[in-house]
């Protein structure tokens, strides 16, 4: 049996800089059209000539591998100091999203915003609008960690009232009262990550402690798992599939500091198609991987590689490491690693 999906796309993905892109990119060029590149670099992307640099170092990586039919889709690292025309030239550039950080709620964070309803952030958010960007947030406040996503809905409902126009984005949407907060506010997707509709906190520490299921934000009880399941399967008109596979070397995500992040990447599509399958949907799978963001996104599909993937149905292995050769830097452990799926790539 197989399964094709026309043009795949990962709206959240992490891909790192130097020889760990080099290393994690394949997996995400050969099964997705396009992705949307996360800004939080050591040196975050906050200008479009930054921009426009790591575009060009993603696309020579991808050439490297022998992929030249994949897009990165480039994003804006919002700081407080984010200059008005630097939004302009951004547009000019083709860039259309802004990503909004809480300063300090997740992996390369620092820079972000503290004050995220102040004059200046909120002047940022009028441009933006005025603009057409779409505005990507990483939904967290400071308060406690499982109830972070559902204590920072009310921002999200504050700037979705006050700025009608501008698309708003729940990125990697946790909690199942989110839910109910993209169904009432017209302006308001969310996108939706494999990890946090295939597991819930028992897979972190109901047994023993798993690290590499640690990721921002937080795996949630089973409840907010089967609700974004259900979400996913039924390919909800408002959600788009984003894996914030987030790549970290294993020797940070053991470290007593443990790196947030889990990196689904070379997993994604079989484990989704098991999924979908699983719950008799994968008549649905298309929806969520690609046509959902199609459509929440504006894409033209004129301006993205065309793609068929093709998935067979046949058990495959995931590795369990992916090494880094450049001067021996190191592994990382995919999601799954170890484990069999009943779908592989072809
Ligand atoms: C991400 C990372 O490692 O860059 N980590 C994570 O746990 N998801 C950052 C993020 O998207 O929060
Ligand atoms: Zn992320």
């Amino acid at each position: 049996m197989t399964l094709t999906l026309q043009n795949p796309l990962d709206m959240h993905l992490h891909l790192r800089e130097g020889a760990m892109l080099d290393s994690v990119l394949p997996f995400t060029a050969q099964a997705f059209s396009a992705a949307l590149v996360m800004p939080n670099l050591k040196t975050p992307i906050t200008t479009t000539d930054l921009a426009l640099a790591y575009k060009k170092q993603i696309l020579e990586s991808a050439t490297k591998s022998g992929y030249t039919d994949f897009m990165p889709f480039m994003s804006i690292f919002l700081t407080p100091s984010l200059d008005k025309n630097e939004l302009q030239k951004a547009k000019l550039n083709g860039i259309r999203i802004l990503k909004l950080y809480p300063k300090g709620a997740t992996t390369g964070s620092e820079n972000g915003v503290s004050e995220i309803l102040d004059d200046k952030t909120l002047e940022v958010f009028a441009l933006a609008q005025k603009l057409g960007f779409i505005l990507s947030i990483h939904g967290e406040s400071n308060g406690f960690c499982m109830d972070r996503e559902f204590e920072f809905l009310r921002v999200f409902k504050h700037i979705a009232t006050n700025f009608p126009e501008l698309r708003i984005i729940i990125e990697h949407m946790s909690d199942r009262r989110s839910l109910e907060v993209i169904e009432s506010y017209e302006n308001l997707y969310a996108t939706l990550t494999l990890h946090h509709i295939s597991m819930n906190l028992d897979d972190v520490c109901g047994g023993m402690l798993n690290p590499h299921h640690f990721c921002k934000p937080m795996l949630k009880t089973k409840k907010d798992q089967q609700a974004l399941l259900q979400a996913a399967l039924n390919a909800h008109p408002k959600v788009s599939f984003g894996s914030d596979s987030a790549p970290h070397l294993e020797s940070a995500k053991l470290s007593p500091k443990g790196a947030a992040g889990i990196f689904s990447a070379p997993v994604l599509l079989p484990a989704l198609a098991q999924l979908f399958e699983e719950h008799n949907k994968l008549e649905n799978l298309q929806a969520f991987v690609s046509d959902r963001a199609f459509g929440i996104y504006g894409l033209d599909s004129a301006n993205i590689p065309q793609k068929s993937v093709r998935l067979v149905r046949e058990p495959s292995i995931v590795p369990s490491k992916i090494n880094i050769p450049f001067h021996n830097m190191g592994d990382i452990v995919p999601l799954f690693a170890d484990k069999i799926l009943q779908w592989r790539l072809d």
